[in-house]
């Protein structure tokens, strides 16, 4: 059996093409998700990976979610922090639970992620942490200030984890997609759109799977020089 690979929001987007990656790499895959119970059983009916349903904005069902995994099937050696939404809105209609939903999740997510896996990895000599940032968490976005400041703040956890990591083999990178072609790029009103899509000199959307192959390089065995980067991976939209 490989070494044992949790992908938040693993079963659909991103997450369920970064799933894919790492299975092919030979990891033991498994996909955390929050609700969407009929995309997670077709999922796994598709690809042969588990699923485990918890919020990665909650603390105790994080740890409690790891811990059952870890008993399923071994120590969790790479963690992908993939789980995020989005709550767009300019600032002045924007609403605090917009803004605390957000950072719950997106950031909150990678720390409560960490907290249950860093110290295991951290005692066994090994470890990869990848948390997708995003290129709205490096330029900024109008309509975003929640999603551009938890973003933002994964490329920061990232270079200070990494710190804490280095010297016990566990490394800790993130990745900034552009826009890429999934559900939740789907959800920008279509004017919004093609105007961000003219701005991206590769002129197209990006594919999950081109965010997966980034991810397969930076949970590699081979990929151990690498930490405390944030590569981005966005068309050339925004050169950082
Ligand atoms: N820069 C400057 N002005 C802008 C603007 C921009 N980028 N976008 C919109 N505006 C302006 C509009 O032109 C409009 O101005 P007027 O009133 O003078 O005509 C005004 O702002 C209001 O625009 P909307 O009608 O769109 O306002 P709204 O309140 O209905 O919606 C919004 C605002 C929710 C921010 C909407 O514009 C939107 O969804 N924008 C897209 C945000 C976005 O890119 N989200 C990314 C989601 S994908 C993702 O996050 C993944 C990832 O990591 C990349």
């Amino acid at each position: 059996m490989g070494r044992v690979a949790v992908v938040t929001g693993g079963t659909r987007g991103i997450g369920e093409a970064i799933s894919l990656a790492l299975q092919a790499q030979g990891r033991t895959v498994v996909a955390n998700y929050a609700g969407n119970e009929a995309k997670a059983k077709a999922f796994t009916e598709a690809t042969g990976i588990p699923t485990y349903r918890w919020d990665v904005g909650d603390h105790e069902a994080t740890l409690a979610g790891i811990t059952q995994i870890t008993a399923d099937l071994g120590p969790v050696d790479i963690v992908v922090n993939n789980a995020g939404i989005t709550r767009d809105g300019v600032l002045h209609r924007m609403s605090f639970d917009d803004w605390n939903e957000v950072m719950r999740i997106n950031l909150g997510g990678c720390f409560n992620l960490a907290k249950a896996t860093f110290p295991g990895m951290r005692e066994r000599g090994w470890g990869r942490i990848v948390n997708i940032g995003s290129i709205n968490g490096q330029a900024g976005q109008y309509g975003q200030v929640n999603y551009a400041a938890a973003k933002s703040g994964i490329h920061g956890f990232t270079k200070a984890l990494a710190q804490e990591g280095a010297k016990f083999g566990v490394t800790v990178n993130a990745i900034a997609p552009g826009y890429i072609d999934t559900d939740m790029v789907a959800a920008v009103p279509a004017p919004v759109l093609e105007k961000i899509v003219a701005k991206i000199p590769v002129g197209r959307l990006g594919q999950a799977a081109e965010i997966a192959r980034a991810v397969a390089f930076l949970t590699s065995e081979e990929a151990g020089f690498v930490t405390g980067s944030t590569m981005s991976v966005n068309g050339g939209q925004h050169m950082y």
